[in-house]
């Protein structure tokens, strides 16, 4: 029998009210791409922390190629031959890759060994298709180019069990597609890989064997005969999901909201829009898709009056409402479904009610001076058995609810306001399979009612299972419209890195 690279034996470990991992087994074979799935939450990143030495267990063994291991610190995991991809990027700005890839690699000893690093850089990039120039500076990288340094640093340290924490979040589907390439290749040569994710089609694509995490627990490990996307689905969220929906032909109506050469600066007062333009009609999602940071956030913003548009125009149902207050966008018909569900879009202290009626205050609650604490209530169960929405208290704290529910409960609300535009964004961000599921059948549903949608999120997947056009948005300029009727995730995936649209895409 082959030996093991990895083996874990019953990993526990507990944080302040959370069982992170529970009784944890996981191997991992030479030559394997090993996918850890599960939701947010689950505890994959913190089974992987431990393995690269940045937690310790409260309970379990490792062994590594059949020798027990006990990492007290990050360096006896890499001497080990652990090397962990982070999400978060490890790399100092002001360095070169090359400065960066040897860093506290062994020491001063290598620092005259600077130009013979960067050939054993380059030769390492080029056996693995890690294209990436070893004099540049990190800060002149993309994000991908970025990820690329990691994976050199991890294997220029000796790496043979190589873990990837959410590689493809920051990607587009073409550079996905060639890491997934790169991994194989390198799986090839005798290593492990060990990649984390929540999407099942990346499961599907390239996982050797997939071991399930649900809320802690390992709850299987397939084989990739064994795999079936219905089984992963159920594994992870422990019931049954239904993945198709429905997207009946729209009629689509006039223009609801129209973009003229908008422009905003970010928080920074640097240009985040740079002169956006664009429409969204009566009965259309329209879906922006782009590699996050492209003025995604503030293009919801300058919609809804929350951020200033320096210049342009915005208009509503033909009525001008560039830079009006929040209040008054509202007013007109405008719904928001935020990033930030906690922050702009419910108040945790207060209640479910009271959330519910935060936002019909002004007009449908108010009775005299006073408010139709009532009605409001009355409102609350309907919302709350119309959108299944799991409330044992509807004046308890909404902070006590879960992420899913959370969502719903705003979802209920502003959908209940009939909004002329629902401007979404992220509306699945952090959600299960079967959350996710709900709301996308409650946007399709407001689609049908004649609802225009401008839905931002950063699963190109859903973006293309719910949008009738896409907007693709990158320096704060819409790069290309597609229909999505005639069009492809590539072409998408070209614009996003800033292709220019060519004649015979489809508009
Ligand atoms: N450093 C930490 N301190 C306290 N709680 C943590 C810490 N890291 C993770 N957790 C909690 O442990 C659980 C598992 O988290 P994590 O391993 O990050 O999940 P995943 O990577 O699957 O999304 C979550 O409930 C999370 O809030
Ligand atoms: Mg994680």
């Amino acid at each position: 029998m082959q030996e093991l690279l990895l083996k874990m034996k019953q990993i526990t470990k507990k944080f302040p009210g959370v069982l992170a991992n529970d009784n944890i087994k996981l191997s991992v074979k030479p030559g394997e791409i090993h996918m850890l799935l599960g939701e947010n939450g689950s505890g994959k990143s913190t089974l992987m922390n431990i393995l690269a030495g940045l937690y310790k267990p409260d309970i379990g063994e490792m062994y590594i190629k059949g020798s027990k291991v006990n990492f007290k610190s990050p360096r006896d995991a890499i001497n080990a031959g652990v090397g962990m991809v982070h999400q978060h990027f490890k790399l100092v700005d002001n360095f070169t890759v090359a400065e960066n890839i040897i860093l506290g690699s062994a020491g001063t000893k290598l620092k005259l060994n600077a130009a013979q690093a960067e050939q054993d850089i380059k030769l390492l990039a080029s056996k693995y298709g890690l294209a990436v120039d070893p004099a540049a500076k990190i800060w002149q990288l993309s994000v991908g180019e970025k990820q690329r340094v990691e994976i050199l640093k991890a294997l220029y340290k000796g790496s043979d069990l190589l873990i990837l924490d959410e590689p493809t979040a920051v990607l587009t589907p073409q550079e996905t597609r060639e890491l997934f390439q790169n991994l194989r290749q390198m799986a090839q040569d005798g290593r492990g890989i060990v990649v984390i994710t929540h999407k099942l089609q990346e499961v599907m694509d390239i996982a050797d064997r997939v071991t399930v995490l649900r809320a802690g627990k390992a709850v299987a490990t397939l084989n990739r005969d064994e795999i079936t996307e219905k089984d992963l689905a159920w594994l992870m969220v422990g019931r049954d999901v239904v993945f198709q929906q429905q997207k009946f032909a729209s009629q689509f109506g006039v223009k609801v909201l129209e973009l003229n050469e908008v422009q905003a600066m970010n928080d920074n007062s640097r240009p985040a829009l740079q002169g956006v333009t664009m429409d969204v009609k009566e009965g259309e999602i329209f879906g922006i898709a782009g590699v996050a940071g492209n003025g995604q956030r503030e293009l919801a913003e300058v919609i809804t009056g929350m951020r200033t548009c320096s210049s342009g125009s915005i208009y509503l149902d033909n009525k001008k409402i560039t830079n009006l207050s929040p209040q008054k966008i509202i007013r007109q018909g405008v719904s928001h479904v935020p990033e930030d569900r906690m922050g702009t879009g419910l108040i945790p202290k207060l209640g479910s009610v009271d959330n519910i009626m935060l936002k019909g205050y002004r007009n449908s609650y108010a009775r005299g001076p006073f408010l139709d604490y009532k009605k409001a209530s009355a409102d609350t169960d309907k919302l709350v058995s119309d959108f299944n929405i799991k409330l044992y208290d509807p004046s308890a704290p909404v902070s006590l609810l879960s992420g899913g529910n959370l969502q719903k409960l705003l979802l209920a609300r502003e959908m209940s306001l009939k909004p002329l535009l629902l401007v979404a964004v992220y509306p699945v961000r952090g959600l299960d399979v079967g959350a996710t599921e709900t709301v996308h059948r409650l946007l399709l549903e407001q689609r049908a009612r004649g609802t225009a949608i401008l839905l931002i999120s950063e699963d190109l997947d859903e973006i293309f299972k719910l949008s009738d056009r896409v907007g693709v948005i990158f320096e704060g300029q819409i790069n290309g419209i597609i229909n999505t009727e005639h069009a492809d995730l590539e072409e998408i995936g070209l614009l996003m890195m800033g292709a220019k649209q060519t004649g015979d895409m489809p508009q």
